[in-house]
């Protein structure tokens, strides 16, 4: 739904999907609810911390397993595995997790050319808490995505762009907001603008002005049950529904083990979950079933495929510790990538 802005280079190659996100680095390690207690955490929200609270933290952790990441760029990450081609915004530091970051976005063929912050500042981390039963509780330094601008953002990468997708979380940030905003009127009349709202805490602190968003310029949006209900300030799944199809094209909501609802203006279809012998960590399902529907929409497969293939990459993520796929998921979905 973006306007028609003509000033890129049109040499450059179609992407399936831009993602918008924090670029974080994701520091992952076992904990039980003791612990959690411990902090005084919420179990399963995002909390935004400063560096100090950062360290503190990390001090306390024993075992870590250290990977790039933050939710938009484990999407676009999923939309590689599964054979798509992708872009991503976000903003990491000249440090040592900022050459982490750009080199894994290369290895993978994700194109990335944000610029990077000074050394004096540091690139963003999520210390995320995985308890025994696969509940993942995140707590986010935000570091250089912090100082992300709309100067920063490459709207030619926008253009390029079958899909933009921008992450809710931004939202929390005045300057990022702007951005994304930017990033959004950019778009090009047949990008699909989507959405996904992050955390119903975070839906919650802005409802008002992620309406406004939507109503603006979103064409697909996607959400968890807790945050499209936020949302609509309501306790009824069907009336969120309805009420999200009367200003976006399309709308995703995921239900954890009980799959997802995809609507159109002409269509309602359940997903189920994919089978998961055990539910390892949760971090990334709702990324991972983003990049399925996402890489779907972008080949224009029908809403039952995209969704299929959101619940496959969920599937897949879950069943291990980390928020990336390791398997390649083309080759795990089958006929249905
Ligand atoms: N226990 C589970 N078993 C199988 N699949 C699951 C399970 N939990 C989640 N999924 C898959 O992941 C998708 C997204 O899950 P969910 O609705 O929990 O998203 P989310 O709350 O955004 O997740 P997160 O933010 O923790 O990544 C579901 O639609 C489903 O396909
Ligand atoms: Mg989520």
């Amino acid at each position: 739904m973006g306007n028609s802005a003509g000033d890129t280079d049109r040499s450059e190659k179609q992407l399936d999907v831009v993602g918008f996100g924090n670029a974080l680095v994701d520091v992952l390690s076992h904990q039980n609810d003791e612990f959690l207690k411990r902090i005084n955490v919420e179990k399963g929200a995002m909390h935004l911390i400063d560096s100090e609270r950062s360290a503190e933290l990390y001090s306390l952790i024993t075992e870590r397993k250290t990977v790039s990441g933050g939710s938009a760029a484990n999407t676009v990450i999923g939309v590689g595995s599964l054979g798509g081609s992708a872009g991503y915004i976000g903003r990491v530091a000249d440090d040592d997790l900022g050459d982490i970051f750009v080199k894994d976005m290369a290895d993978l063929k994700i194109f990335h050319n944000t610029p990077r912050a000074p050394r004096r500042d540091s690139t963003g981390r999520c210390l995320i808490f995985v308890t025994p039963d696969g509940e993942r509780t995140l707590n986010t330094f935000l570091g250089a995505s912090n100082g992300l601008t709309t100067s920063d953002v490459d709207l030619g990468l926008v253009q390029r762009a079958k899909i933009l997708f921008l992450e809710g979380y931004l939202w929390d940030l005045p300057r990022a907001k702007q951005a994304m905003e930017a990033a959004a009127s950019a778009a090009r009349s047949n990008t699909k603008v989507t959405l996904t709202l992050s955390d119903s805490f975070c839906v919650d602190r802005h409802r008002d002005s992620f309406l406004n968003l939507i109503s603006d310029h979103v064409d697909v949006l996607l959400a968890n049950d807790h945050e499209i209900l936020s949302l609509f300030e309501t306790e009824n799944l069907n009336l969120a529904i309805q009420r999200a199809k009367s200003i976006v094209s399309l709308v995703s909501v995921t239900r954890g083990p009980a799959g997802s609802v995809i609507a159109s203006n002409s269509e309602l279809v359940s997903i189920e979950s994919a089978k998961v012998c055990e539910v390892v960590d949760k971090t990334g399902a709702g990324d991972l079933y983003a990049a399925g529907l996402l890489y779907g929409l972008a080949q224009g497969y029908s809403l039952e495929r995209c969704g299929k293939l959101g619940a496959i990459a969920a599937g897949e993520v879950i069943s291990h510790m980390g928020p990336r796929p390791e398997t390649n998921l083309r080759q795990l979905a089958g006929e249905l990538a």
